[in-house]
């Protein structure tokens, strides 16, 4: 198995073991031990892609693979701003809930010290109607925050995990010339 990605020609080297498999530090193509490629991110097919002999594909294949992997960041940073959003969602209910809480309180000890044997003060029913909405709205304002920060802690951790940025050397190697080329991921 050679030390070179066949897509971009970054040194596997670089990548990370995944199990028995090789991830592309730069665009995260997988390979099994023999060199044959079993992921691509962001893409369910597995292309005919492998660094088992000469470390070249073809230029619709690795751009091909230009897009699946441009794809699967698209995905990462789509499940990473809908996490966001859910997060947003939670706080912002989970603030709900509290400040309604606090409000209910308050309204309880109005009422009780505007209502005496059932006997309320005008002070006394204003609380008693306020408190009744709010015994209401708070528990949906926890329920919201709960569900918001549940689910956006789902989606930021469930997100395909990014493939670290780095710059590397990777040879070059053309008919009649040759040399190392300097890649960067990005
Ligand atoms: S260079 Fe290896 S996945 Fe693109």
């Amino acid at each position: 198995m050679l030390d070179m990605c066949p897509h971009r020609h970054a040194p596997l080297s670089l990548g990370k073991l995944v199990g028995d498999s090789v991830q592309c530090g730069y665009h995260g193509i997988t390979f099994d031990c023999t060199g044959k490629c079993v992921r691509i991110p962001g893409e369910s097919r597995i292309l005919e892609v492998d660094a088992r002999d000469d470390g070249r594909i073809d230029a619709a294949a690795a751009a091909q693979v230009d897009h699946a992997a441009s794809s699967g960041r698209g995905s990462e940073n789509g499940r990473h701003a809908a996490a966001y959003v859910a997060g947003s969602i939670g706080i912002a209910g989970l603030a709900v809930g509290v400040v309604t809480g606090l409000m209910t309180m308050q309204a309880a000890n109005t009422y009780k010290d505007h209502c005496v044997s059932g006997q309320c003060d005008s002070d006394g029913l204003d609380a008693a109607s306020t408190g009744r909405t709010l015994q209401v709205v708070s528990p949906i304002g926890f329920v919201v925050g709960a569900i918001g920060i549940g689910t956006g802690a789902w989606l930021w951790f469930t997100a395909p995990s990014p493939t670290s940025a780095r710059a590397f050397v990777a040879p070059a190697v053309a008919p009649g010339t040759a040399g190392v080329s300097l890649r960067g991921a990005f």
